[in-house]
């Protein structure tokens, strides 16, 4: 909405959604953000422009150097730059000045301009309505006769509120993902960059931001998150005059863009969030903005079985007939063949990249196995991972040049294989047709899409870095692929949760959150994951009672209480599995599918809780109903268990609660006050560790 107050050239103020975005832009000068946070009751971008006037500080320069959009080394601001270009090294002191500003309800498109160096930057700021998200991108165009080169853009340069001190970060490993570490801010810079090729283990494109008394339900808190499914770099600046400063981009190698005379450079999108309601407030609104703009609407996700901890790459049709008939037995809807039913592809060594159904172990093809499956009325899911080939391939043995690869430098395979050249269209065209014929052929309902290695070495045929265009290829193959099967689901997998960003999310429909289906571990990295991405799309897996990774052992109960609160599915041999723990299987699902619709659209409320304990809840939008499920994954500290304080639920209403999983906990506890299951809080009964409570409550009449 274009408030009154900003009747000044060049002066916008966003407001949507709780959120507020100021702007100052005047015509032939240079564009700053003035203020973005949480909506300032009666404020507008010309009371901020006054209000933020500064004095000259002694020592520093005679005029004031306010920020700008990008923070460009040729306006002397003392931030790290947010575009570094330069043209054989001229033209690297950008000084952009705005040439264009136009403006509807919610949304911004500036554009600035540096005539002498020749370059143009044009930013979109889009502030979404429902959720207060905002989504920011900026494209740079090369206006000038030579290229430039290109060696960082940022979507912004975000000025952040000077309390938000706080950080939580998103670290990880291979089946350790989403690892959450809070830090403080100090002077100076915090920075992660990303160069595994992909959105990758180690790191996460997406930070939350706090003051010091932020919590999970009241304060300020700020979250960002880059929509990037490659190399990326975030960081965080405090600066000696008082500011903070964030930057994300995508991070780019030597040499990677160079802009061509009139080429334009597209930064990945930034999204920002804010909220007064905490950090549980934030991760709301982004929930919501995830679920309205990314993903696409459709039925409820079918609980499936996916294959992999049951048989590796030991396919039999007769064994995988038998899993099917088990899985249908105990509720799933949908079964996914995954790795091994291809080529060669009877390890990890051999075979990848030949997408041919091997007839050595289905010598009548996957046809009756998938009608099989379809006959138990359960959906055909397929395990792909398109842009790997294996060095002991047909197809590599046809095309060695069809790799990436730098001409004189090691490539080292990782899972004995190596990365497909996607920049290429002859790999892309004949990735396609693989693909689409396969779903043609065998009415594939859904691909899990996986990708098992980071790329080091993103050479192109010239041996330059590609790695910024291997992504935009991937994009584009996935949506030439969806347009072509538009009915077809696809799940990002990337050795796990690899690759589960807004980038890759807006065209896939589900995330493989972690290859850890230990039921302990996986309640931390199901809340990682649930700071940027809701319940709907992080697939849980129901493991066997050991673990293949951590090589613990869990009871079923606890297994499958775990794996309902997300996309739940089960990934073990169910013929090993004893008739009652089938049985407790089959419960679990029962039990998720009647609140599936909850668990997948609800608001989600982390619980502040002890360590040894995790707890999250969902919450009807009307706050009639919630689930609860409380993890306890060590033992007590003292002889009782805690008072477990819920979260989300309506002060003024009486809540029926019934403890719902697992049964021996199994009943219901009475009626109470929202406000006392809130303030006062429930206590929990004695149990082992690794139990796994699930309590249901409803609104009472
Ligand atoms: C890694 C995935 O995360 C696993 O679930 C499985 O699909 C394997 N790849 C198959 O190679």
């Amino acid at each position: 909405m274009s408030n009154a107050q900003d009747s000044l050239d060049g002066l916008v103020t966003l407001d949507a959604g709780g959120a507020m975005i100021c702007l100052s832009a005047p015509s032939g000068q240079r564009a700053r953000i003035l203020y973005a946070g949480p909506n300032v009751l009666n404020a507008s971008a010309a009371q901020f422009l006054k209000l933020s006037a500064r004095e000259h500080a002694p020592g520093g320069p005679e005029q004031p150097i306010a920020a700008s959009m990008l923070n460009t080394i040729g306006t002397g601001h003392p931030s790290p730059p947010g575009l570094i270009a330069h043209r054989d090294g001229h033209d690297w002191a950008l000084d952009p000045r705005v040439a264009q500003l136009s403006q509807d309800k919610h949304s911004l498109t500036l554009t600035t301009r540096d005539a002498q160096c020749a370059v143009e930057m044009a930013h979109t700021i889009r502030l979404h309505p429902a959720s207060g998200v905002a989504q920011c991108s900026t494209q740079i165009t090369n206006q000038g006769d030579a290229p430039l080169t290109l060696y960082w853009c940022a979507a912004l340069c975000l000025p952040i509120d000077p309390r938000l001190t706080q950080i939580t970060s998103f670290a990880g490993k291979w089946a350790g993902e989403f690892q959450t570490q809070s830090h403080d801010l100090v002077r100076g810079s915090f920075l992660q960059e990303n160069r595994s090729g992909r959105t990758g283990h180690a790191n996460y494109p997406g930070l939350y931001l706090g003051t010091a008394e932020t919590g999970e339900n009241h304060g300020h808190a700020c979250a960002v998150h880059l929509g990037w499914s490659g190399n990326f770099r975030l960081r965080v600046d405090q600066l000696a005059d008082g500011n903070i400063i964030l930057q994300a981009g995508e991070l780019l190698l030597p040499g990677e863009i160079q802009l061509q005379p009139g080429a334009t450079y597209t930064a990945p999108p930034l999204h920002l969030c804010w909220s007064n309601a905490g950090y549980g407030g934030v991760t709301r609104r982004l929930h919501r903005f995830v679920r309205d703009q990314l993903l696409r609407p459709g039925p409820a996700k079918p609980v499936h079985y996916n294959s992999w901890e049951a048989v590796y790459f030991d396919h039999s049709p007769e064994k995988l007939m038998a899993l099917a008939d088990h899985a249908a037995a105990v509720g799933a809807e949908r079964f996914v063949l995954d790795d091994g039913w291809f080529g060669a592809r009877r390890s990890d060594k051999a075979g990848l990249g030949d997408w041919f159904v091997s007839s050595e172990v289905y010598p009548g093809g996957l046809k009756p196995l998938a009608d099989h499956i379809r006959s138990l009325g359960m959906q055909f899911g397929l395990w792909f991972e398109p842009e790997m080939v294996n060095p002991d391939s047909d197809l590599y043995r046809a095309h060695p040049d069809w790799v990436l690869c730098v001409p004189g430098v090691e490539s080292i395979a990782s899972r004995h294989q190596l990365p497909l050249d996607l920049t290429r269209a002859d790999v892309c065209d004949h990735l396609f047709e693989r693909i689409t014929a396969l779903v043609a052929e065998l009415g594939i309902d859904y691909i899990k899409w996986d990708k098992n290695r980071d790329i080091q070495h993103p050479g192109g045929e010239d041996g330059r870095a590609v790695m910024h265009i291997q992504v935009t290829a991937l994009y584009a193959l996935i949506d030439r692929i969806r347009s072509a099967c538009p009915d077809l689901v696809i799940e990002s997998c990337s050795s796990g949760g690899a690759r589960a960003d807004y980038g890759i999310l807006h065209r896939t429909d589900r995330v493989w959150t972690s290859d850890n289906n230990d039921a302990r571990a996986r309640h931390a990295i199901m809340r990682g994951a649930a700071h940027f991405l809701p319940l709907s799309v992080l697939g849980n897996h129901v493991g066997p009672q050991r673990c293949h990774i951590t090589g613990r052992q869990f009871d079923m109960a606890f297994r499958a209480g775990t794996a309902v609160f997300g996309h739940m599915a089960m990934e073990m041999d169910l013929t090993q599995e004893s008739e009652i723990d089938r049985a407790i299987l089959s419960d679990a699902i029962a039990l998720h599918k009647r609140h599936r619709a909850l668990i997948h659209t609800g608001d989600y409320h982390r619980l502040e809780t002890p360590v040894h304990i995790v707890a999250a809840g969902i919450v009807a939008a009307d706050r009639q109903e919630a689930l609860y499920q409380i993890a306890v994954c060590d033992q007590h500290p003292t002889t009782h268990p805690p008072r477990l304080k819920f979260a989300g639920l309506d002060l003024q209403q009486s809540y029926a609660v019934h403890c719902v999983w697992p049964s021996a906990h199994e009943k219901p506890l009475g009626s109470f006050a929202g406000s006392a299951l809130m303030q006062y809080g429930l206590q929990l009964p004695l149990t082992y560790p690794d139990t796994c409570l699930i309590y249901h409550l409803k609104a009472a009449l």
